[in-house]
């Protein structure tokens, strides 16, 4: 066979078995569903749920499996979703909550480990960040060492983690402090200055995943180890569908109050990039890095999976692009025409924020009330403006994320491996991906096909004439005033 027909990442999963942390968030999911696809002859995935909210695993295990983003895999390789199996238990626990049975097969079966379960909160306790990230890490390492077939692990962490320093190599830095010191400092104290604690550190979350990293650097047997980081992940490129998501979290809840039109000022340096990657990239990344790594005998390496270096996206340019799409596949949840400013002055923004969200949401709630509708608007506004304010540190610097690794992986891919895992995220054009993901903001988040239809359309239009008439009667009045 001609060898740009091979896939050698395909090939390299055939009869595998695979432990998955975190399958159950939005990374996850994508992994787990591109393996099935893309990897038929894999053996098995293990996923570790834990309960939550009440649901034990076996029954979010059940619920899991008929997610819709498995709906290409039930088309196209429906015998292959019995290969995920449940493994139950929770990061927090000792030895990550797993019995004793399921440990022993893991044991005997598992051959390549990713680690992407955490807590993405940027307002996380520093106890919990400190257990789920960084503890949890070194219980994920406890159980690779145990592994009798381990042939590669691939730990999850973020561009971020080293977020005071703007120019990030691949490699593992120095951790901030040490975590078993700060796990008996936090044990013995009962207040404390989180400032004096984490330094120049944004928040509990970066400070913990750099801990991590020391952790899984340091405690790893002597297996082939990847460390990939992503930047700020967003919607699919490509697969399991363009713009593909389901969450609200971070710049995904943003950008949808935004196109909503609710969401008007942002507390923004236009001019920085933005560094977004979408998440099939990222899962691409983690197969092919897992592969390749495979191929040493307890190789080490680490990747910054971000686009800022290789096809940077600046904030300003992705304001036009969303807003532009925004109104191409209007949404029928807009409450006012999409429009949004950035600021750099935090007082100027906090004076818009009050005059064009908190005012407005005052009185869509009064307006709810009368019409005896659930009064949401404020609660919105307040999550909103929270997300904003835990990003406020991100999208107001730059970094300079090197990627070396990164593109060398991409380029030693075979032809085949180049089209079946897409990694390369120079190939990216940006206006068309932005489409893709507002569309699927509106489309899966949203749950609105109504983009095509004249009555979402027509309100469209009858907000752009309302904000018309709003701004030059706010106008007249500032006139009037000054004269
Ligand atoms: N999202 C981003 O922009 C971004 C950027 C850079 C790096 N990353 C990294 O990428 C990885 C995945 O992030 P994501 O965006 O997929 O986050 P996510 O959607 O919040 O998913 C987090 C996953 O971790 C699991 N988890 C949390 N606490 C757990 C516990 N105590 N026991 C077992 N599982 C637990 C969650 O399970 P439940 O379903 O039970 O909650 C979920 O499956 C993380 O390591 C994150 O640091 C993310």
């Amino acid at each position: 066979m001609d060898q740009r027909e091979v896939s050698f990442v395909a090939d390299f999963y055939k009869g595998k078995s695979i432990f998955l942390t975190g399958a159950t968030g939005f990374l996850g999911k994508v992994l787990v569903e591109k393996i099935l696809r893309s990897c038929p002859d894999v053996d098995s995935i293990f996923c570790l749920v834990r309960p939550k909210r009440g649901q034990d695993p076996k029954s979010r295990f059940e619920e899991y499996t008929k997610d819709s983003i498995f709906d290409r895999v039930k088309q196209e390789q429906p015998q292959n979703l019995s290969k995920v199996h449940l493994i139950s238990g929770d990061m927090i626990q000792e030895g990550l909550g797993i019995s004793a049975e399921d440990r022993k097969l893991l044991a005997e079966k598992v051959d390549v480990v990713f680690h992407s379960a955490a807590t993405v909160k940027f307002v996380e306790p520093l106890a919990i960040a400190l257990e789920m990230n960084t503890f949890g890490a070194r219980k994920v390492v406890e159980l690779c060492n145990e592994l009798h077939h381990l042939k590669s692990f691939v730990h999850v962490s973020t561009c971020y983690s080293n977020s005071p320093i703007k120019d990030i190599d691949e490699k593992v830095y120095e951790p901030p402090m040490d975590p078993d010191s700060l796990k008996k400092f936090l044990e013995e104290t009962t207040s404390f200055n989180l400032r004096s604690i984490i330094g120049k550190h944004p928040n509990t979350y970066t400070f913990t995943k750099a801990m991590a990293e020391h952790v899984v650097w340091t405690e790893s047997g002597n297996f082939p180890l990847a460390i990939v980081r992503p930047s700020i992940i967003t919607g699919a490129l490509n697969e399991p569908f363009p713009g593909w998501v389901d969450n609200l979290a971070g710049i995904t809840g943003l950008t949808t109050e935004i196109i909503r039109g609710t969401f008007r000022s942002c507390f923004c340096n236009e001019s920085c990039k933005m560094d977004i990657i979408p998440v099939d990239i990222v899962a691409n990344c983690l197969l092919v890095a897992a592969a390749d790594i495979s191929k040493t005998s307890g190789g080490r390496v680490v990747y910054n999976c971000s686009s800022g270096e290789l096809n940077p996206l600046k904030w300003g340019r992705y304001r036009d692009y969303m807003l532009q799409a925004a109104k191409e596949t209007p949404t029928k949840y807009m409450q006012f025409y999409p429009s949004c400013t950035y600021r750099t002055s935090k007082l100027v923004h906090l004076f818009m924020v009050f005059w064009l969200h908190y005012i407005p949401a005052l009185f869509l709630d009064a307006y709810y009330k009368i019409s005896g509708k659930r009064q949401i608007a404020m609660r919105i506004y307040n999550n909103a403006r929270n997300a904003e304010k835990a990003g406020e540190y991100f999208s107001s610097r730059e970094w300079n994320f090197k990627s070396d690794n990164l593109v060398a992986l991409a380029d030693e891919q075979s032809d085949a491996d180049k089209q079946r895992f897409v990694m390369d995220c120079r190939e990216i054009k940006w206006e068309t991906y932005v489409k893709n993901y507002i569309k699927g903001i509106v489309m899966y988040v949203l749950k609105d096909d109504s983009f095509t239809h004249s009555a979402t359309k027509k309100k469209l239009q009858r907000l752009y004439w309302v904000q018309i008439f709003f701004r030059s009667f706010v106008l007249m009045l500032a006139v009037a005033i000054l004269l």
